[in-house]
């Protein structure tokens, strides 16, 4: 427990009172479970991962359109459960008066880059961009390390930090994502998926192109219905029990801890750069830490969440703006979690910004009065903050 580094942000009263259950549950090596699983999650977590890296064939499901052959082919760095940025999903929409459309009669704002052999061979090849689309955003793969424990925050956590109508006037407006029937969503980077099941069985259906049993029938190219005998096996091509086992594995990854840092001028630096982090603005948004409330494993309840998010939407203007969502406009983005940030090597939802400077200078629109201060640091507390983010 690292109860220096939150005495720094003010955090003190809720870690003086850490017992062992109230423990931030990270690893040092990624892609661990999360320390204080019991045998049988543990089985779960390893059959699920086992899944997740599983290449799958058309025989087993697998397209007929799809993007890769398996999760971790994309979301492998620096280990499998991690994010990447190899295979970016290409995504586009309509964004008009206001509205967004997904494009659905086109074929769904994801755009499958692949087709199998059987598909191709129907005269159909992978999909291609609609023209009613307005923006198109290649979106490469967060890590998805600690989603369990961002799944068993109390929605009143997240509702607590919102301030849809800035009404403290600082120009931070974050807001909770809401899908239309009033759930709120903290998955995906735009918060278009209310639990860590919701999102695998996304992912199932277009990333790798597998109907399950809540959507049993099979993505149509560019709106068009792919014809019965490219698709040899029956519909629904993945059961609930074996998704359970996927969503199982990615809900008990456990984060990374931040660096172990030695006492003396590196460590001194890094604390500096945690006060500035707090004082320059970007904890508004990027909230050091948030805690759990009940959960279905002991592991995931009543603990400290290290996440660095407030896990709600905030518009950062123009320069970020793309592709919307029913629930997001174009420039609307949930707050990227910044805990194991040092395994990154490119940032944002695109990957655009190569280094932690570039990322910061990106942000607009909400966070523009922060940037600003960012910009008028001195060298020493710039390079300190840099320096602490580096530590993450
Ligand atoms: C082709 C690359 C690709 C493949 C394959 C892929 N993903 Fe992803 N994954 C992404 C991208 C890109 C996102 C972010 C998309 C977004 O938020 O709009 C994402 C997001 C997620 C999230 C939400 C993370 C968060 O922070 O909210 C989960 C959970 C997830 N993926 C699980 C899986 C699982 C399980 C599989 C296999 C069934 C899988 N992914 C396969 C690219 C991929
Ligand atoms: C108004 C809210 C807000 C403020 C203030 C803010 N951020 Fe962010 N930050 C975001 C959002 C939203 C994203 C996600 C953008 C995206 O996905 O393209 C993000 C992304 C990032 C990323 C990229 C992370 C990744 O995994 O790609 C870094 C690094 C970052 N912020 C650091 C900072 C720092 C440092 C500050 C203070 C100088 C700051 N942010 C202030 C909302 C904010």
């Amino acid at each position: 427990m690292k109860l220096t580094r939150y005495r720094v942000m003010g955090w003190v009263l809720i870690c003086a009172a850490c017992t062992g259950p109230g423990e931030a549950p990270t690893t040092d090596v990624p892609g661990e479970p999360l320390p204080g699983l019991t045998d049988s999650e543990r089985a779960r977590f390893l059959l699920g991962r086992a899944l997740f890296e599983r290449l799958a064939t058309p025989q087993e499901g697998l397209g007929p359109l799809f993007n890769a052959e398996r999760c971790s082919d994309c979301h492998d760095s620096p280990a499998i459960g991690g994010g990447g940025v190899r295979i970016p999903v290409l995504k586009a929409t309509r964004f008009v008066d206001g509205t967004c459309s997904l494009l659905v009669d086109g074929g769904g704002d994801n755009i499958q880059q692949r087709a199998t052999p059987l598909l191709v061979a129907a005269g159909m090849g992978p999909e291609e961009v609609p023209s009613a689309a307005t923006a198109t955003a290649r979106v490469v793969a967060p890590p998805l390390f600690g989603l369990g424990l961002m799944e068993a925050i109390p929605d009143a956590e997240l509702a607590r930090a919102a301030d849809p109508d800035d009404e403290d006037g600082d120009g931070i407006s974050g807001r909770v994502a809401y899908m239309p029937d009033g759930r709120s969503a903290r998955f995906g980077r735009k918060g278009d998926a209310v639990t860590v099941a919701d999102f695998v069985d996304t992912a199932l259906r277009f990333e790798l192109g597998f109907t399950t049993e809540d959507h049993p029938t099979e993505e149509r190219r560019n709106g068009v219905v792919l014809p019965r005998d490219v698709d040899p096996m029956p519909d629904p091509e993945m059961d609930a029990a074996t998704m359970r086992l996927l969503t199982d594995y990615v809900r008990l990854l456990a984060p990374p801890a931040p660096e172990r840092l030695q006492k003396g001028p590196v460590a001194d630096s890094v604390r500096r750069g945690e006060t500035v982090f707090e004082q320059v603005g970007c904890a508004r948004c990027h909230t050091p830490v948030l805690t759990t409330g009940e959960a279905g494993e002991g592991a995931l309840a009543h603990r400290i969440v290290p996440l660095y998010s407030d896990l709600l939407l905030h518009d950062l203007g123009g320069a970020a703006s793309d592709v919307c969502t029913p629930q997001a406009a174009p420039g609307e983005y949930r707050t990227a979690p910044l805990w194991g940030l040092r395994y990154r090597r490119t940032y944002l939802h695109d990957g655009s910004a190569t280094t932690l400077g570039d990322a910061v200078t990106r942000h607009g629109g909400e966070a523009a009065n922060v940037i600003q201060a960012f910009g008028s640091l001195g060298e020493g507390d710039r390079a300190a903050l840099l320096r602490f983010l580096q530590t993450l």
